[in-house]
């Protein structure tokens, strides 16, 4: 049976107090959950909340990881430190990273290849603007976006976790709808299974507004095995609220 996964985005949120109080908050607030738990945090806090959640089931996770192995390449951050790190997820392909930061299909799936050869799980993300919805082109975005890194050298595909963010619901209270998420997932779903007979063992996620108030009803559809959380996840209270809608 898989274990749903909440993993909180922090995006680039914190400070060392603020940090330290909702990692405390978490850890003891969550107990035994029955999902695996993630924070993303900025690279700066990765030592920190390291330290703080040490020995507890809160699982670290990076927001980027650099296309590079090492070497000449300023302001990057390779695989094997987040490794050094206790890192154990790191996004990939984050609708921010690809919408400011210029980064494509082919990045994105280098981003996967690296972590994955450094013993990280990427959490591969995915999800259509509301003009390429609007066009119907949903499906068509999600497909390409996924086929990028279904054929990971030496890898298989059942190794990553992919998140659907749709870009308009990302930071706007305008959740997908439980349906309207699933229709998704379920795309995504079989393109996993034409590639890979584990495909039903790949957590698929859920992002974009998700909250205490809507989590129960999205982590109910089918195919929808977590959530990725942005503002909800930086309010102990409110993510704690996820975690536990998460059976
Ligand atoms: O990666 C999480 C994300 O982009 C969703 O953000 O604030 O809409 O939950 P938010």
């Amino acid at each position: 049976m898989k274990k749903k996964l909440i993993a909180g985005n922090w995006k680039m949120n914190g400070s060392l107090a603020a940090n330290e109080a909702l990692v405390r908050a978490l850890i003891s607030g969550m107990g035994q959950p029955a999902c695996d738990v993630a924070v993303a945090v900025p690279a700066p806090y990765l030592a920190q909340v390291a330290g703080i959640a040490a020995g507890s089931v809160l699982a670290l996770a990076a927001q980027d990881v650099s296309v590079h192995e090492a070497g000449a390449y300023t302001g990057e951050t390779s695989a094997a430190m987040l490794k050094e790190f206790g890192v154990r997820y790191v996004l990939v392909g984050h609708s921010e990273r690809r919408q400011y930061h210029g980064e494509s299909d082919t990045v994105v799936a280098v981003k996967a290849q690296r972590a994955l050869a450094a013993g990280i799980t990427p959490i591969v993300c995915v999800g259509e603007t509301l003009a390429e919805r609007e066009a119907g082109q949903t499906e068509v975005v999600v497909k390409r976006q996924l086929a990028a890194v279904i054929h990971l050298n030496g890898h298989c595909i059942s190794e990553i976790v992919v998140a659907y963010e749709p870009v308009w619901a990302i930071g706007t209270g305008r959740t997908a709808s439980p349906e309207q998420a699933q229709q998704v997932h379920a795309v995504l779903r079989a393109q996993l299974a034409a590639a890979s007979e584990h495909a039903d063992r790949i957590r698929l996620l859920y992002g974009g507004s998700m909250n205490a108030a809507n989590a129960a009803q999205l982590l109910a559809q089918p195919d929808i095995d977590g959530g990725l959380v942005g503002g909800a996840a930086l309010k102990a209270q409110d993510f704690l609220q996820i975690i536990a809608a998460a059976q």
